[in-house]
C-alpha cells in the first residue's frame, strides 16, 4: 500500500495518455524500417495478425492485471503483478518489467533528443542548402560516427541531458498536471502535424521538386503483401516485435497507467480506442510519410541500402534534405513539424517508461514523486551514456534487442501465463469485462487462455533459435 494517491484528471485524458504511451518513435522510425528490412509487403500480414491475436488480448490483459492492482493502491509493476500471483517469484518478473523500461528509457530517449536539436536546426535553417551528402554527414558528425573534432558528440550529450530534464520535470508534476496535460497538447498536434505530412508523401508526383517516382511507388511497396513470406520466422519475428514494441506491452508501462483507473470505470474500450489510435498513427500516418517521401526522391533500391546500413538514421540522414526541395519555407516548416511531431511522439512513451520506476519507489520507500522522478533521470543518464559515447559500435542496437525486443517477449509470456493459468481465466476474463463499455467478443477468452501464451512460446524460441539480424 503506498501513499500515492493520484488520478487521471478525465477519460478522455486518460485514453489520450495512453495512446501517447502507445504512440511513439516506433510508429514513425522503427515500423518502416521493419517493413523495409523486412522486405516492404511481406511484413503487412504476420503485423496484422500479430496485432490480433498478441497485441489485442495483451492490452486487455495489462490494462485489466493494471485496474485490479490499483484496486489495492498498487502502482508500480511489481506489486501488481504480485497482487495476482501467489508466490513471491512474480514480484521479481515485476522488477524485472521495471529494469525493461529504464533500457529502453535509456537509448530512446537518445533518439528523443535528436529530435529536440533537428526542430532547433530546422528553425535555424541549418540545412538549407546543403546536398543530401551534407545533411548524412551532419548526422554521422552529430553521433560522432567516424571522424569529429573531439572525439566525443558533444551537441547530442547536450540535448540528451536537456531531454532527460524535461522528461523528469513533467513526470515531478504528476499524472494529471503533467503526464496527461503534455498529451492532451502533445497527441492532438502529432496528428495534425501528421496528416500534413502524410498528405504531402501521398502526392508527389515524379518530376516536381526534383523527384524520382510518385508516391504510389513507395505506398505499393509497403502495401502489396508478399505470400511467399509468410513461411520466413524471421519476418514473423519481426512483426512480433514491433507489434509489442509498438502497442507499449511487455513492460508493465500499462499496468501503472492503468493502475490508476477507478474500479468500477471501463478498461476494455478504453483500451480498445487507446489500441486502435495507436494503430491508425502507425498504419496510416507512419507508413505515409518516410517511406513514401524517401522513395519518392531517393528509389526503392537507395532507400534499402540506406535503412541496411543505418536503421533510425534515415529519417535524420534524408528527410531534412527532402524537405529543402519543397523551398526554404515550406521546408523549414516540414522539418518543424516532422520533428516535433516525433518529439511528442517520443516524450508522451518516455513519460510512460517512467511511471513503473516512480511508482515503485513511492510505493516501497514511500519516496517524493520529486525524489523518484529525479531518480529516474539520474539512472537513465548513466544508463544512457554509452549508447550515446559509442553508438558507432553498435551499442543502441544492442539495447534495442535485448531491452526492446527480447525482455518484451519474456515478460508479455509470463504475465499471459499468469493472467490466465495462475490468477485463472474465469476472474480474468470478469476483470476484463467488469464494467466494460463494449460487448468484448468471447472468442477473446479462448484465444487469452490459450492462443496468445502459446504463440508467446513460439516466439520466444523462435527468437532463442533465430540468429540476431
Ligand atoms: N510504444 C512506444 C513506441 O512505439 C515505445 C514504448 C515501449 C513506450 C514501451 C513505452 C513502453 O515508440
Amino acid at each position: 500500500m503506498s501513499a500515492n494517491k493520484e488520478s487521471w484528471g478525465s477519460r478522455v485524458g486518460l485514453i489520450l495518455a495512453m495512446a501517447g504511451n502507445a504512440v511513439g518513435l516506433g510508429n514513425f522510425l522503427r515500423f518502416p524500417v521493419q517493413a523495409v528490412q523486412n522486405g516492404g509487403g511481406a511484413f503487412i500480414i504476420p503485423y496484422l495478425v500479430c496485432f490480433l491475436v498478441m497485441g489485442i488480448p495483451l492490452l486487455w490483459i495489462e490494462w485489466s492485471m493494471g485496474r485490479f492492482g490499483g484496486r489495492f493502491g498498487n502502482h508500480s509493476t511489481p506489486y501488481i503483478v504480485d497482487t495476482m500471483g501467489k508466490h513471491r517469484l512474480w514480484k521479481y518478473i515485476g522488477v524485472f518489467g521495471i529494469w525493461t523500461n529504464i533500457a529502453v528509457a535509456a537509448y530512446y530517449c537518445y533518439i528523443e533528443s535528436w529530435t529536440l536539436s533537428y526542430v532547433v536546426h530546422s528553425v535555424l535553417g541549418t540545412f538549407n542548402g546543403m546536398d543530401q551528402e551534407g545533411v548524412a554527414a551532419f548526422f554521422n558528425t552529430y553521433v560522432s560516427i567516424g571522424e569529429s573534432t573531439l572525439g566525443i558528440p558533444l551537441e547530442a550529450i547536450v540535448f540528451y541531458v536537456l531531454c532527460l530534464l524535461l522528461n523528469t520535470w513533467i513526470l515531478s508534476k504528476g499524472l494529471a498536471g503533467g503526464v496527461e496535460r503534455v498529451a492532451k497538447i502533445g497527441m492532438p498536434l502529432l496528428i495534425v502535424f501528421g496528416m500534413f505530412l502524410a498528405y504531402k508523401g501521398f502526392t508527389i508526383t515524379a518530376g516536381e521538386a526534383g523527384a524520382i517516382n510518385d508516391s504510389s511507388v513507395g505506398l505499393n511497396f509497403l502495401w502489396t503483401p508478399d505470400y511467399t513470406q509468410l513461411w520466413s520466422p524471421t519476418v514473423w519475428l519481426a512483426a512480433a516485435g514491433q507489434i509489442f514494441f509498438t502497442l507499449s506491452v511487455g513492460m508493465g508501462t500499462i499496468h501503472c497507467y492503468a493502475s490508476y483507473v477507478r474500479s468500477k470505470d471501463d478498461i476494455a474500450l478504453s483500451a480498445m480506442s487507446a489500441g486502435w489510435m495507436n494503430e491508425f498513427v502507425e498504419v496510416v500516418l507512419g507508413a505515409s510519410i518516410l517511406i513514401p517521401i524517401s522513395i519518392g526522391y531517393l528509389g526503392i533500391d537507395r532507400v534499402t541500402e540506406l535503412v541496411q546500413s543505418g536503421g533510425l538514421g534515415l529519417a535524420f540522414k534524408t528527410l531534412p534534405f527532402l524537405f529543402t526541395q519543397w523551398g526554404e519555407v515550406l521546408g523549414a516548416i516540414a522539418g518543424v513539424m516532422w520533428f516535433g511531431l516525433l518529439f511528442f511522439a517520443g516524450i508522451t512513451s518516455s513519460l510512460a517508461m517512467g511511471t513503473p520506476w516512480m511508482g515503485f519507489m513511492q510505493d516501497e520507500f514511500n519516496w517524493s514523486r520529486k525524489s523518484a522522478a529525479w531518480s529516474f533521470g539520474l539512472i537513465v543518464l548513466l544508463l544512457g551514456m554509452p549508447t550515446v559515447l559509442f553508438f558507432h559500435y553498435g551499442v543502441f542496437d544492442e539495447y534495442d534487442y535485448w531491452a526492446g525486443t527480447v525482455s518484451l517477449v519474456v515478460f508479455a509470456l509470463c504475465e499471459s501465463i499468469l493472467f490466465a493459468w495462475i490468477f485463472g481465466i474465469d476472474k480474468g476474463w470478469r476483470e476484463i469485462i467488469s464494467g466494460s463499455d463494449i460487448k468484448v467478443p468471447n472468442i477473446y477468452k479462448f484465444i487469452i487462455k490459450y492462443v496468445t501464451p502459446l504463440l508467446l512460446l513460439f516466439v520466444f524460441i523462435g527468437a532463442l533459435i533465430t540468429p540476431k539480424a
